[in-house]
């Protein structure tokens, strides 16, 4: 059998933003709700997989060794990011809001993304020139990633888990 091929952490964290960019591109162009549905819920699989993952194991492992403050942002930024998920998963593309509520989604992950990515001072440049061994944690967030990717695809993405917030009621 052909050995996996590993990523480092940070490729891997890069990689998956990637896939989720083109997603949102093609929701943009897309028409039928059928087809908005189907990929708007890839983007909400694989985000939810992602922020999972980082919350699991990669920030957790970057604690007392990157800017404290920009890690606790993170966190926050998938909260938001993670109610917006729950409320598409609930809707459907006839709703009013449904393709605005991607939109946002699409834009609050962008903000994220550039604050994990950019250059210098982001969170993975930070990561980085830490003391971290990123090809130990490429592997257990591949693994973690591959279990819960099937588990969410038999059986939902769940409700999600908020860290930084108790749940909103209105
Ligand atoms: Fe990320
Ligand atoms: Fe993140």
């Amino acid at each position: 059998m052909a050995e996996m091929k590993t990523q480092d952490a940070i490729a891997l964290l890069k990689a998956d933003h990637r896939a989720v960019e083109e997603l949102f591109e093609k929701f943009e162009k897309a028409s039928g709700s059928e087809r908005k549905r189907k990929l708007a819920e890839e983007i909400c699989l694989e985000l939810s997989v992602h922020a999972e993952i980082e919350e699991e194991i990669f920030y957790p492992a970057c604690e007392g060794k990157v800017d404290d403050d920009l890690l606790k942002e993170s966190y926050v930024e998938h909260d938001g990011a993670k109610v917006l998920i729950a409320e598409i998963m609930n809707g459907g593309p006839s709703d009013e809001y449904y393709d605005a509520k991607v939109k946002v989604l699409q834009e609050e992950i962008e903000h994220h993304v550039e604050e994990e990515e950019k250059r210098l001072e982001g969170l993975f440049a930070q990561a980085r020139k830490a003391d971290l061994d990123l090809d130990e944690l490429g592997q257990q967030l591949a693994s973690r990633k591959a279990e819960l990717t099937e588990q969410f695809k038999a059986s939902g993405i769940p409700t999600p888990r908020l860290t930084t917030m108790d749940e909103v009621s209105v």
